[in-house]
């Protein structure tokens, strides 16, 4: 088929110009000739000059070879449109291959025409020539094409992959009214739009507002049950409001520290793609972090240190970001940590090679339970927690690490978590050494 032979994949090599100009001179042959014998009549009846009519000819086969579309009614006319096919053939596929998303043209008989490399990738026994049932076995899009080929107009499909990975496509089928079209005319372009990470988002967003409700209605609902039992049976109990009014406090603390931690996440993922500006010691920021959460350490009988070996450590950053940061992972070393334990802050600089920069890691070390290998992937998911009570009991919300992973990530660092149960935890950030010292805040 003269279509087939220009389709060669992502870059179709045109076909040489010595054919093309045979091709087109033979579809207008009659045209040439017809003016060939015109110019040669007026040369010698009406003593026209023949360098004139040489150059008149020259320009009427100069045009022939310049056009390439097929003239309207072209093959009712009689002409032979198979160098035009094949023409379109090409454009076709160069055609498909500019668009992103897989696509594909199918001929009247539902023979696929060509088709681009994401569509290839996607049914890898997509080739031209053969039926398109033959590569998609899905009922819902061969349907589909059958309507459209019935109908002559664009419908939708929805197509459901479980192999090699799950994932759900939107089919669009559209008819290609060519004008003068012959048989070899594609009738349908099939394009498809991968939906998967859109349907991923849509769960988490769903998720994310179910799990916040849920966090806020649990101490929502133990305040209206001693609101209750203040009104009631315990109005006259002095002793027992005292009591009541405390645990209503605690409460109300954990609610304001969701909140908190929910704006302070919603802020951090606004930012995430504005890298930050300024330039920080992490050593100064360190010892901030240390320094504020000195009461708690004294409160657990835990010894918190900081180990960092030169300073200043520069990076460029957020202050205020890696100072929670820091507050985070040094909370968590020391709520999850042993009892009369050691939380350790060790800063140190890994030299660089070649084009890389040296790299200032951070790491929170405890010598705690440790954390199941299970649970390490999830930790930074929102609102895990690998348990639930003891993390509720001490008055956490689960949003501490998901927090820590966003901003780590908004400066270009990655996150190392080790642990091994009986054998404490290190929490490791890395970024990147700042090299200019200019604005140092
Ligand atoms: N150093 C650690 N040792 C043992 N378990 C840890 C440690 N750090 C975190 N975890 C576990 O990871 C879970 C998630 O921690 P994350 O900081 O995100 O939430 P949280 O501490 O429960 O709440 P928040 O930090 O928001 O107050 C914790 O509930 C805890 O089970
Ligand atoms: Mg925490």
């Amino acid at each position: 088929m003269a279509i087939d032979d220009t389709r060669t994949g992502t870059n179709p090599r045109l076909p040489p110009f010595a054919t093309v100009a045979a091709e087109r001179l033979r579809a207008r042959s009659e045209l040439v000739g017809v003016s060939a014998a015109g110019i040669a009549l007026l040369v010698v009846l009406t003593a026209l000059d023949w360098a004139i009519g040489l150059l008149a000819f020259s320009a009427i086969v100069g045009y022939v070879l310049a056009r390439r579309e097929v003239p309207a009614g072209g093959a009712r006319l009689g002409f032979d449109s198979k160098f035009d096919a094949a023409d379109r053939g090409i454009e076709r596929q160069i055609f498909v291959d500019a668009m992103p998303d897989p696509a594909w043209v199918l001929d009247r008989t539902s023979l696929v025409l060509c088709a681009n490399v994401p569509a290839r990738g996607l049914f890898p026994s997509l080739r031209t020539g053969i039926q398109v049932s033959s590569a998609v076995r899905s009922p819902d899009v061969i349907e589909a094409v059958d309507r459209a080929h019935a109908t002559g107009v664009v419908q939708h499909a929805s197509l459901h992959e479980r192999v090699p990975i799950e994932r759900r496509l939107a089919v669009v089928v559209a008819p290609l009214l060519m004008p003068g079209g012959g048989e070899q005319d594609p009738s349908l372009l099939l394009t498809l739009r991968d939906l998967t990470e859109q349907d991923r988002l849509a769960q988490m967003r769903a998720d994310f507002v179910a799990n916040a409700s849920h966090e806020l209605r649990t101490p929502l609902a133990s305040l209206r049950g001693f609101v209750e039992t203040l009104q009631g049976p315990a109005r006259n109990d002095p002793a027992a409001r005292e009591r009541f009014l405390r645990i209503m406090s605690t409460q109300a603390d954990r609610m304001t520290r969701l909140i908190d931690d929910l704006l302070s996440l919603s802020r951090v993922e606004m930012r995430e793609h504005v890298p930050p500006t300024t330039i920080v010691d992490l050593v100064a920021i360190a010892s901030q972090a240390i320094q504020g959460l000195e009461p708690q350490a004294t409160e657990g009988r835990i010894t918190l240190i900081l180990e960092a070996k030169t300073r200043p450590m520069r990076v460029r950053g957020d202050r205020d970001e890696l100072l929670q940061v820091l507050q985070n992972l040094c909370q968590n070393a020391i709520k999850y940590g042993r009892e009369n334990g050691r939380v350790e802050v060790q800063i140190s600089r890994r030299e660089g090679a070649g084009l890389r920069p040296a790299r200032i890691a951070v790491a929170v070390i405890d010598n705690g339970p440790g954390i199941g290998a299970e649970h390490i992937p999830r930790l930074t998911e929102r609102f895990y927690r690998v348990n639930d009570l003891q993390s509720r009991e001490k008055g956490g919300t689960g949003l501490g690490l998901a927090i820590v992973k966003h901003i780590v990530s908004r400066h270009g660092g990655e996150l190392h978590v080790v642990s091994e149960l009986g054998q404490g935890s290190t929490f490791t950030f890395v970024l990147d050494e700042a090299i200019e010292t200019i604005k140092t805040s």
